[in-house]
């Protein structure tokens, strides 16, 4: 294991007022994605909304990685340069999404699957200049789970593949995402997400997983969508930082937090009340996928004569969370 590289990218990824770009979603996920935009599911429409966000203007001011999917990472631009030439000549490290979907585990909840040959398909993905990995688990929260089976599996596969990961030279993002769906309260998700960390950095160490060579990515404390009564914005940002402190361990290289389907200003907003509180151990900023680029794409709409505007979208979302990534975020700044 190369302690030194996994550091070096790891820190790099977290360098202040920058934050990661999910761009990793799934060619279906990203049909859905075109549907709400009224383009349909084809390559030349995925192609050409990724080569939209890399090539925007400066992007690099704020994103230090971005996660690509399996068929992005093998895309490039329409003028012919690969799209992970593209990132690194600007400085920004391309990333690789490795789970691979869901299955049964027990009680309706899931494990996140996508061992089976790993390290092959990771020795590939970093000769096509991957530097680092995301795996999503997937926590549900009912009346009665997540269960102990379920939390202790998902960070079973989770330990597994950053293990795997580090040998090969990739920073792992071990992503455990406890969902917002549903109408659990506030203080079921804390618990739910306070159960979850633990049984995943147990797991991490049991494995022997590299911290200051690893990332997190979690969700936040947040009440189910469809819960009556919603936390404040502070409330929202003291419970995670509380939870993450009692939890996470002190030599992470950081955190990088996912959205999880908050509008995209609630997500820019409880990361700045993160960093506002400050004193975390760790540098605590992002690694959206939604809340950076649904309003680009809606700019966008998948219209050539839109591109500039959807860059300009794009980038004022990236500037607000490279602000809120320093605690220097105010909603006042949406009104530009
Ligand atoms: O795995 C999820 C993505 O990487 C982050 O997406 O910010 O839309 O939750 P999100």
């Amino acid at each position: 294991m190369d302690k030194e590289l996994l550091k070096q990218t790891a820190t790099a990824l977290v360098a202040s007022g920058k934050g990661i770009l999910a761009a990793d979603e799934s060619n279906s996920t990203m049909g859905k994605r075109l549907k709400d935009i009224g383009k349909p599911n084809e390559e030349s429409y995925r192609q050409a909304w990724r080569e939209l966000m890399f090539t925007a203007p400066n992007i690099s001011d704020y994103i230090s990685g971005v996660i690509l999917y399996d068929e992005t990472i093998r895309q490039s631009t329409l003028a012919g340069e690969k799209f992970t030439d593209t990132l690194k000549n600007q400085n920004i490290i391309p990333g690789i999404k490795v789970d691979e979907g869901l299955v049964d585990c027990c009680d309706g909840e899931n494990i996140t699957k996508g061992l089976e040959g790993l390290e092959t398909r990771l020795a590939e993905y970093a000769k096509l200049g991957a530097g680092f990995a995301k795996w999503r688990a997937l926590i549900h929260i009912t009346d009665t789970n997540p269960s102990q089976k379920c939390l202790d599996e998902n960070a079973k596969s989770l330990a597994e593949y950053a293990y795997l990961c580090q040998k090969e030279g990739i920073v792992p993002i071990v992503e455990p995402e406890v969902l917002m769906d549903g109408n659990h309260t506030f203080e079921r998700c804390k618990d739910a997400t306070k159960q979850t960390l633990t049984s995943v950095f147990k797991a991490l160490k049991e494995r022997g997983v590299y911290m200051k060579g690893m990332l997190l990515k979690p969700s936040m404390v947040i009440a189910g969508s469809t819960c009556p009564i919603q936390a404040t914005a502070n409330q929202v940002a003291e419970a995670t930082v509380e939870v993450l402190k009692e939890t996470v361990d002190v030599d992470i290289a950081g955190v990088v937090f996912l959205s999880g389907g908050q509008s995209d200003e609630d997500a820019t907003l409880h990361l700045d009340l993160m960093n506002k509180i400050g004193k975390a151990p760790w540098p605590l900023t992002y690694s959206y996928g939604r809340a950076l680029q649904a309003a680009g794409l809606k700019a966008w709409s998948g219209e050539k004569e839109n591109v500039t505007k959807a860059q300009e979208v794009l980038l004022h979302r990236a500037k607000c969370n490279s602000l809120a990534s320093k605690g220097e975020y105010s909603p006042s700044m949406e009104n530009v």
